[in-house]
């Protein structure tokens, strides 16, 4: 059995210990908001948050996670202020990265209260949009640090 704590919850699990977190999160626990791109660690539309910080949940190994604090989209209020400017300024076109583009800008909200563009790409780039949501995942995170006055939660 693996111990985890997902989204304030401790969940125990009986999955293979290298079972990527991903699949876990999936199938396991059916928590499907956080998605399977890639599954290289390339496209960052598995990202959830470990004690805070962006990790590829589809090359991360189950077992390293005991001890840890997993937060997925679902994890993240409706009233939280990123999916909030996310609706608002119409983020979205297909969806599908998404999730993990959220979560990475909470994170990078947390460490940088009010980035520039410059911080915006290069903490973001990494998370890919085939949509090219780009302009509009900046504008987003720029509402949410005038909002909350570069408070970022
Ligand atoms: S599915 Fe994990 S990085 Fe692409
Ligand atoms: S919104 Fe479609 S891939 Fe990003």
């Amino acid at each position: 059995m693996i111990t985890l704590d997902v989204n304030g919850k401790k969940i125990e699990v009986s999955v293979a210990a290298d079972t990527p977190l991903l699949w876990v999160l999936r199938e396991e626990l059916q928590l499907t908001g956080t998605k399977f791109g890639c599954g290289e660690g390339i496209c960052g539309a598995c990202t959830v948050l470990v004690d805070g910080d962006p990790t590829r949940s589809c090359v991360t190994p189950v077992e390293t996670m005991q001890g840890r604090k997993i937060v997925t989209i679902e994890g993240l209020p409706d009233t939280h202020p990123v999916k909030r400017a996310w609706l608002e300024q119409e983020v979205s076109q297909c969806g599908y990265c998404q999730p993990g583009q959220i979560l990475a800008a909470a994170a990078l909200l947390q460490s940088r209260p009010a980035p520039t563009d410059t911080e915006i790409d290069s903490a973001m780039g990494d998370n890919l949009c085939r949509c090219g949501t780009y302009p509009r995942i900046r504008k987003a995170i720029h509402q949410v640090a005038s909002e909350t006055k570069g408070g970022g939660k």
